[in-house]
């Protein structure tokens, strides 16, 4: 200070001209330690002459005369003995850092160093002016710096505090007051880093990379035992791996307020390795708290499944942790960091809840299971650690370090299936189409069907594999459900609802398939296939469980249907007009039991067509085939396989054979029509009998067989009836039991020859005339019993032709006192003349010869004429056969 205030002093005085040099020196006391290098510097200024300046150092004990010269800029053997050795040596130099600046070095300075220190400098001035020399002290002090680290521990869990202690300690010399400072470093692959630096005036300093995490109170500072300090560093991460050191430091404040470390020491205090979270998490799966390994798991509906996550880690406690349930990937619960529970609602699988058992147990429960809860569970966990707790007050912020994920755990809920066993018989096998089939389908050793459940029945039937149709599918026949329903939809529905086909259930566990009538097509292979029911808890019937029988075949011979018949005479006949009786029996075969019959009663006559005379149908509905004859025909069922055909009044024309004719049909059902099964014809029955009656002959005559034009002809028809009636034994006089159709009939012989009806009377006296191509009129008479006369009125040339007649007799039958019809009997046929002709034939002559005579010839004409007709009149009174009235003609 003084010498300070003399310099500023003296250039005050000097200012105007004239400089005093000043010689300055570091201000002082300088501390230092043992050891430790020393450098002293040394200006001056404000001098003359040339503008290097040489710089003579020399100290003493206290600061006064006698001073040991120590080294000098300007002359080499400067140094008294005491310091020349280290000056050789080295280890005291000066170095000249500018013209007028030097410095007094001194490599390790040591306790008998301590003095007072002189820079001087010669004078170079014109006039002694100023001060040529200045001095500081320098205290040296031993070196008493101690550093001492605490090992750190080699590993630390990521999230955890590392904690990291060092003292620095030194021995005061009073009064040389010295400050301590302490650092932590780390030394990473990146290379050497500080941490934080405490002091020496109770600062703190961060490095750069560490500056926000002490912010964040992740790095404290706490003041430890014996002087000692920890830096705590909190939740370390996997950067803070390294080599860690601590540095002591000695400090003095020297005047000016400068700092100036004068001794170090750095001590290594050992690695340290951060073990990663995920290195040490370890999340497990299991069924139950006590079961290690169980990897899958079975359960029955309704039970509750539980599962358990464990997690380990040996930072647990640093972790904070999300913990989720899947099943097959899917989540289905999760317990977030803040310990809330959201389960997922997308999920459809039961309703789940997720607890913490234990400190690090996550419970998932899944109450009442069902079959969609089955699969592959896990567990996933993810573990954070937070940041920056102390300023973030909460809103910390947080980093993933690790997520696992467990084991999985494969659930499987296995529905009940109930088991039991088929057998398939049958109780009754046909040995023929149309008797019964009776199958039993039983259900044993029935297990874990579930109470509530029931058994289904559904019968199936494949046809017998043939060469058209080999292995045709199965056809459902019908089933019974869980509730005992009928159901049929196929071709078998029609028998079901009839009842001929009966599906039932006759013991608890026993089911029945019955027909009451086979068909061919019921042999096949039959199957019944039995299903178990069980109940939902919501009610609904679900099929649990499906068994097949194995197939049954029914199989029986079958003959073909036939149908004998026989014909047996109850009533023969002898005579006409009698009640003819016989009976049809049909005997069947393989037919069945459902039979119906057609009955055709038939005849025949000599070689003459098969006639139908009336049929009886399988229902009973009775034709005839000649609707006459309706009244005396009767045909009916006189027994289940038996029929009558009566025929009363027999006639003539009813001879012939007589038979049966029998179809035989059957039927599946009361409303199916009837299918034919066989046909047979029964053995012949005659009916033939002795005419009895009478006989009769018919035979026509006329009074003239030649008329004029305008006449009235006149022929008769006369039966001559020969042999008895049966009552009289032959009268002809019996009018009432005798009667006749006579019909009359004309041909005409030029032209072409037709004969067409002319008149009829029928047996009870109506005429019927005929559409004639004739201006004539016509008539028929009975003259008396036996003799009917023809009266053609106005005859004409168209009218000349043959004329015959017809005659039916009726007669009564004495026996049976019905009108028997006999057969027709035909006449003779007589030629009517009408004479016309012979004018004509007289035309031409008349025509050529009129001229020649002319009046003689017309009158002997009319005299001629006159006389033919008179001569005419008088002739030809008896019938004249055809050839006679011809050769007439000729003539
Ligand atoms: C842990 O995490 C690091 C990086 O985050 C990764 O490289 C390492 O493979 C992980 N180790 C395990 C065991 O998961
Ligand atoms: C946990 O879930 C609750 C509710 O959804 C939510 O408010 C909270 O922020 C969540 N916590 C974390 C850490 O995600
Ligand atoms: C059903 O029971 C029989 C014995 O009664 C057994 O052999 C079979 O394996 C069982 N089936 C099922 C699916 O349980
Ligand atoms: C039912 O079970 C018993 C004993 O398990 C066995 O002897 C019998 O053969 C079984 N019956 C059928 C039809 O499988
Ligand atoms: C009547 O006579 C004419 C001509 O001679 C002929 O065409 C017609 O067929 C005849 N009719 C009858 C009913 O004989």
């Amino acid at each position: 200070m003084e010498p300070g205030f003399l310099a500023l002093a003296f250039g005050l005085l000097f200012i105007g001209g004239c400089s005093a040099r000043v010689v300055t020196v570091s201000p002082g006391p300088l501390i230092r330690v043992e050891g430790q290098p020393v450098s002293i510097r040394c200006d001056v200024n404000d001098y003359g002459g040339p503008s290097e300046q040489d710089f003579d150092w020399e100290m003493s004990r206290d600061g006064n005369e006698p001073r040991s010269r120590i080294i000098s800029t300007f002359e080499s053997s400067f140094s008294d003995p005491s310091f020349s050795r280290r000056v050789a040596s080295g280890d005291i130099s000066v170095v000249r850092l500018q013209d007028n600046e030097a410095e007094l070095k001194i490599g390790e300075v040591k306790l008998t160093d301590s003095g007072f220190y002189l820079c001087r400098t010669p004078s170079t001035d014109p006039t002694t002016s100023g001060n040529y020399d200045a001095q500081v002290q320098l205290r040296v002090i031993p070196n008493t710096l101690k550093v001492t680290p605490q090992t750190p521990p080699p590993v630390v869990q990521e999230g955890h505090d590392l904690t990291l202690s060092c003292s620095a300690t030194r021995e005061l010399t009073f009064p040389s007051l010295t400050y301590l400072s302490i650092a932590w470093l780390v030394k990473t692959s990146g290379g050497s880093e500080e941490i934080l630096t405490f002091g020496p005036q109770g600062d703190v300093v961060t490095g750069p990379r560490f500056t926000r995490r002490y912010l964040d109170g992740d790095l404290r500072l706490v003041p430890g035992r014996n002087g000692a300090f920890e830096l705590v560093i909190s939740r370390v991460t996997a950067s803070d791996e390294g080599t860690y050191a601590c540095t002591g430091a000695e400090w003095t404040s020297e005047s000016g307020g400068k700092w100036t470390k004068i001794v170090e020491s750095s001590k290594e205090m050992g690695a340290v390795s951060v073990t990663p979270t995920n290195r040490s998490l370890n999340v497990k799966a299991s069924s139950s708290p006590t079961s290690q390994s169980s990897t899958s798991l079975l359960l029955s509906p309704g039970n509750t499944l539980t599962l358990l996550c464990h997690v380990s880690a040996d930072n647990l406690d640093a972790l904070s942790l999300e913990v989720t349930w899947l099943a097959d990937d899917g989540e289905i619960i999760t317990v977030n960091r803040s310990g809330v529970v959201r389960a997922n609602s997308v999920s459809k699988r039961g309703e789940a809840s997720l607890e913490k058992t234990g400190d690090s147990d996550y419970r998932l429960a899944v109450r009442g299971v069902s079959s969609r809860d089955g699969g592959v569970y896990t567990c996933r966990v993810q573990a954070f650690i937070e940041e920056g707790r102390v300023t973030g007050g909460g809103a910390g912020r947080w980093h993933k370090v690790a997520e696992k994920t467990s084991n999985p755990v494969t659930v499987k809920v296995s529905e009940v299936k109930p088991n039991f066993t088929l057998t398939l018989e049958a109780a009754t096998k046909p040995q023929k189409t149309g008797e019964p089939i009776e199958l039993s389908c039983d259900v044993t050793n029935i297990s874990q069907l579930p109470p509530g459940g029931r058994l289904g029945v559904s019968w199936e039937y494949i046809s017998l594999p043939d060469k058209v149709t080999n292995a045709s599918p199965p056809k459902l026949i019908g089933s019974l459900d869980a509730n005992g329903n009928l159901e049929s939809n196929s071709a078998y529905k029609d028998r079901l609802d009839s009842g001929v086909l009966v599906l039932s259930r006759v013991q608890p566990n026993t089911f029945k398939l019955r027909f009451l009538r086979t068909q061919k097509i019921d042999m096949g292979q039959y199957v019944c296939t039995v299903s178990a029911w069980s109940v939902t808890s919501q009610g609904k019937m679900v099929n649990a469980a499906e068994y097949k029988s194995s197939p049954l075949t029914i199989q029986w011979e079958t003959k073909s249907p036939t149908v004998k018949v026989a014909a047996k005479t109850i009533r023969s006949v002898s005579v006409g007009g009698a009640t003819f009786e016989m009976t049809c029996s049909a005997i069947t075969e393989n037919i069945g039991d459902w039979i119906g019959f057609a009955v055709q009663i038939q005849s025949q006559s000599g070689t003459e067509a098969i006639k139908t005379i009336m049929s009886l149908s399988p229902d009973n509905v009775v034709q005839v085939t000649d609707p006459s004859r309706r009244d005396s025909l009767v045909l009916a069922k006189t027994g289940a396989r038996e029929f009558n055909f009566r025929l009363e009044g027999v006639q003539p024309s009813d001879k012939g054979n007589y038979w049966c004719d029998v179809t035989a049909f059957t039927k599946q059902l009361p409303d199916q029509s009837w299918t034919t099964a066989a046909t047979g014809n029964s053995n012949r029955i005659t009916i033939n009998f002795q005419e009895n009656g009478p006989s009769f002959s018919v035979e026509t005559r006329y009074d003239t067989s030649s008329v004029y034009p305008w006449e009235t002809a006149k022929m008769e028809c006369s039966v001559r009836v020969s042999g008895s009636s049966p009552k009289s034994g032959g009268t002809n006089s019996q009018t009432e039991e005798l009667a006749y159709e006579v019909r009359w009939f004309f041909t005409r012989l030029r032209g072409e020859q037709t004969t067409s009806p002319v008149v009829s009377v029928d047996r009870f006296g109506v005429v019927t005339k005929s559409n004639r191509n004739s201006s004539s009129d016509v008539s028929i008479e009975r003259k008396d019993a036996n003799t009917y006369v023809l009266y053609i009125f106005g005859t004409q040339d168209s009218d000349s032709g043959e004329y015959h007649c017809m005659v039916t007799p009726w007669y009564k039958s004495t026996s049976s006192g019905l009108w028997t019809q006999d057969k027709d009997y035909t006449s003779g046929k007589v030629f009517l003349s009408v004479k016309i002709a012979v004018w004509d034939s007289l035309k031409l002559p008349l025509l050529y010869g009129a001229s020649a005579s002319l009046g003689v010839g017309v009158f002997s004409l009319l005299l001629g004429l006159i006389c033919a007709r008179c001569c005419c009149r008088n002739t030809a009174h008896t019938p004249r056969s055809r050839t006679k009235l011809m050769d007439l003609e000729m003539d």
